[in-house]
């Protein structure tokens, strides 16, 4: 299946380059964050970022420029010549962060085709990038956007279009929108475009590029699907974005065929009785206790959750310990923190790295 999209995918002209965004510091997924860069967390097994570089490479695309800035160094470690993946990978440091304009604005000189695909480095999803390129070609646009429809637009970019499907006004984050179409992070740009973003200084695409274009009357087209799409931006979407992959519900050319209620690594140790379930993930050399439930968790390499815990809808970051009867719903644990017998965590906690609570120490009942 994947080698098939493969052969039919080396179609694609190699006019074609790609730039994906991963200089963001990540914030609303702290603390998972402080130590890695959000495109770099595990999701279903691998770098979140894998996802995206083999949609890209399934669509033919082999020269992809990656843009960072925060934590640079951990991508070129990872991923080096990207001859792994089948692509040509080069990095382009921003000193300080440049933004989403200028950090495509950094790497023109990198850039050689005509027609050159850029991505928000936290989104998952299945559009076949080959069908936004034919967007592009067909409408003979200056910018092809991909926009998804959402229930709740409110917190993204709201992007209304004509009966041809061209951009007529872009709003970001507005509190009454008029559509529910959104900004999916993905675009198509002419290169002459890229080269009229202001050099040197934080330019923002979504507050100051894209309404400058529209200002000046340029076309900008919208491409529009129906595809599986998250941004994966908050602890809430990763959990969910990573039990989509493990469930096969969000489409991977990085995973195969390989889907079911949960998705244990090697080196990982289960006791009896416990239950995965809801697209839980537990990662390499980590420990579930006897009769632990876990629905939708994320457990990170090496972590332990004790007997009887129950892992909600929840990050458990590297080398972490959930205690003996514990319970942590929609919750954020850092890296190596030690949670305590019988504590429970709910509703958007986040505890630091390293941070140890005791035994009983925190509880949302009296019971006992
Ligand atoms: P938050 O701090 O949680 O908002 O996350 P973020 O910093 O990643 O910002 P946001 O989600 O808005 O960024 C969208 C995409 O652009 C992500 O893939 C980021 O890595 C990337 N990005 C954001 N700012 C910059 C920047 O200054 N330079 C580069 N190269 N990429 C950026």
């Amino acid at each position: 299946m994947v080698s098939d999209n493969l052969v039919e995918g080396t179609e694609v002209p190699p006019a074609v380059q790609a730039v994906v965004l991963v200089g963001g510091k990540g914030t609303r997924l702290r603390p998972l964050t402080l130590s890695a860069p959000k495109p770099m967390l595990p999701t279903a097994g691998v770098p979140f970022l894998t996802h995206l570089l083999s949609r890209i490479r399934q669509a033919g695309v082999e020269d992809v420029i990656l843009g960072t800035s925060f934590q640079a160094h951990v991508f070129s470690e990872y991923y080096g010549d990207g001859s792994k993946l089948g692509l040509r990978l080069r990095y382009v440091t921003e000193e300080e962060p440049l933004g989403t304009g200028g950090g495509i604005r950094n790497v023109l000189d990198e850039l050689t085709a005509d027609t050159i695909l850029v991505f928000n480095g936290d989104v998952l999803g299945g559009t076949d990038v080959r069908d936004v390129l034919a967007t592009h070609r067909s409408s003979g646009a200056d910018v092809t956007m991909h926009l998804v429809r959402v229930g709740d637009p409110r917190a993204f970019g709201c992007v209304p279009t004509d009966e041809n499907g061209r951009v007529t006004d872009f709003l970001e984050k507005a509190q009454d929108p008029p559509t529910d179409q959104i900004n999916a992070g993905t675009y198509v740009f002419r290169r002459s475009v890229i080269e009229e973003i202001p050099p040197g200084r934080p330019v923002s695409v979504e507050r100051e590029v894209f309404p400058k274009l529209l200002a000046e009357g340029r076309h900008i087209q919208g491409h529009v699907d129906h595809a599986y799409w998250r941004d994966m931006g908050t602890p809430e979407d990763f959990v969910r974005g990573s039990a989509d992959l493990v469930r096969g519900i969000a489409p991977s050319p990085a995973l195969g065929d390989r889907h079911g209620e949960s998705l244990v690594h090697e080196g990982a140790g289960v006791g009896p009785g416990a239950v995965l379930i809801g697209g839980t993930v537990v990662g390499r050399g980590a420990e579930i206790g006897p009769r632990a439930r876990l629905d939708g968790a994320v457990v990170f390499d090496g972590a332990v959750i004790e007997a009887g815990a129950v892992v909600e809808r929840s990050i458990v970051g590297f080398g972490a310990r959930v205690g003996p009867r514990a319970l942590i719903r929609d919750t954020v644990i850092g890296d190596g923190a030690d949670i305590g017998a019988r504590c429970e965590l709910l509703r958007g906690a986040r505890v630091w790295p390293g941070i140890q609570i005791p035994d009983h120490g925190i509880r949302f009942s009296t019971d006992v």
